[in-house]
């Protein structure tokens, strides 16, 4: 097979190492390597199939010879040399959420819509979707198939990686300060204390009072499902260390005669990996999905008042399927590549 020469841009983070860990996990055929961060991690090196890869800054000419760029550096800097990648020849496939509604940028989840990605020696931008929204519609998508959607509704419980390695100190940190009695009245990384506390705002609140994250869910879910649907979502921050859990409400188009029913089609949905009411564990929490690739469901039950309407407990580590798995898997299609294992 031929080799793919790689860049990695955000390499130092949360989720640029969890890109790399799992380029070498699922035996993706890597040439060269290039990992690139800011001018504070210069000097660093991180370690790829045993051999000390020292970090770059991204500098005109960088991505030349490569063929995959992806980005976990944020928005600005995806703006700014995800392009310029692109322009050198490479596909990059952006984590940050500068082209997710670039109505010219496909916004892929391979499970749902894989038939947007440009072919290989094509360059292009290819985003990746918010981490709450990939949970949610690979839930959804079988569901949709089957019965139809009338609307969904979310209501997510997101764990502090979700805000990067800063979000991950500062769960530590706050936390060991609490218990030692010094109480925070406020946080650097979140708009309140974590520690032992639960933050219902996600990105900055706009003025219909929705924070940005719940405004990503509802619009990348519509762009990525292709359907002009209601959707509506409430995100929270929660003390737990990695991993997003959403409480999911959706109103079918047909009906569906049981719980049991609607468990057998999740069950039967790519990547989905359903625990089923009366069996043991009955249901996923954050520590089932963390380290694990598949988005899990369970507490399947029909609304007792509104009998179109189903709900169900989603959980899906957001460092994999949320960022750089399903960002690996995208350039897995393009590259037609087998995932080893
Ligand atoms: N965390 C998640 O669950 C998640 C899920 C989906 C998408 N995302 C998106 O992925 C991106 C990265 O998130 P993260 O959680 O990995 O954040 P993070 O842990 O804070 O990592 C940020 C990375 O960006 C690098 N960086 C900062 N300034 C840079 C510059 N000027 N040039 C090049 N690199 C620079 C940092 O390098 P240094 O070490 O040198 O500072 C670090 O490698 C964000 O756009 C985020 O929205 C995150």
């Amino acid at each position: 097979m031929s080799r793919i020469n790689v860049g990695v841009v955000g390499a130092t983070g949360a989720v640029g190492e969890t890109f790399t860990n799992l380029l070498e996990e699922r035996g993706f055929p890597v040439g060269e390597i290039r990992f690139f961060a800011s001018q504070a991690s210069l000097g660093r090196t991180r370690v790829f199939k045993g051999r000390e890869i020292p970090i770059r800054v991204p500098e005109d000419g960088c991505f030349k010879g490569l063929d995959l760029v992806f980005f976990s550096s944020g928005d600005g800097i995806s703006r700014e040399w995800a392009p310029k990648a692109v322009a050198d020849g490479a596909i990059a496939v952006d984590n940050s959420a500068a082209f997710r509604m670039n109505p010219e940028v496909a916004l892929v989840v391979p499970e749902i819509n894989a038939d947007l990605l440009p072919p290989k020696g094509r360059p292009a931008i290819v985003a990746n979707p918010n981490c709450s929204t990939i949970q949610l519609v690979v839930a959804l998508k079988p569901l949709i198939e089957r019965y139809g959607v009338q609307a969904v509704r979310v209501a997510s419980y997101q764990s502090v990686s979700g805000a990067g390695r800063d979000g991950i100190e500062e769960l530590f940190n706050s936390t060991r300060q609490a218990l030692e009695g010094e109480e925070q009245e406020t946080s650097a990384v979140f708009p309140a204390p974590i520690a032992f506390n639960c933050v219902p705002q996600i990105g900055s609140i706009d003025d219909q009072g929705f924070c940005s994250e719940e405004v990503k869910i509802m619009n990348e879910t519509r762009k990525i499902l292709r359907r002009e649907i209601p959707v509506s979502a409430f995100t929270v921050r929660v003390p737990t260390l990695n991993a997003h859990a959403e409480a999911v409400w959706i109103t079918l188009s047909k009906p569906a005669g049981s719980a049991k029913e609607i468990e057998d089609c999740l069950a039967g949905g790519e990547g989905l990996q359903v625990l089923r009411h009366g069996q043991r564990p009955a249901y996923p929490t954050q520590k089932t999905a963390s380290g694990r690739d598949p988005v899990y469901v369970g507490r399947v039950r029909r609304d007792p008042d509104d009998s179109g309407t189903w709900l169900m407990w989603v959980v899906a580590d957001n460092l994999r399927k949320g960022a750089a798995l399903n960002g690996i898997q995208i350039a897995e299609r393009i590259f037609d590549i087998q995932p080893r294992g």
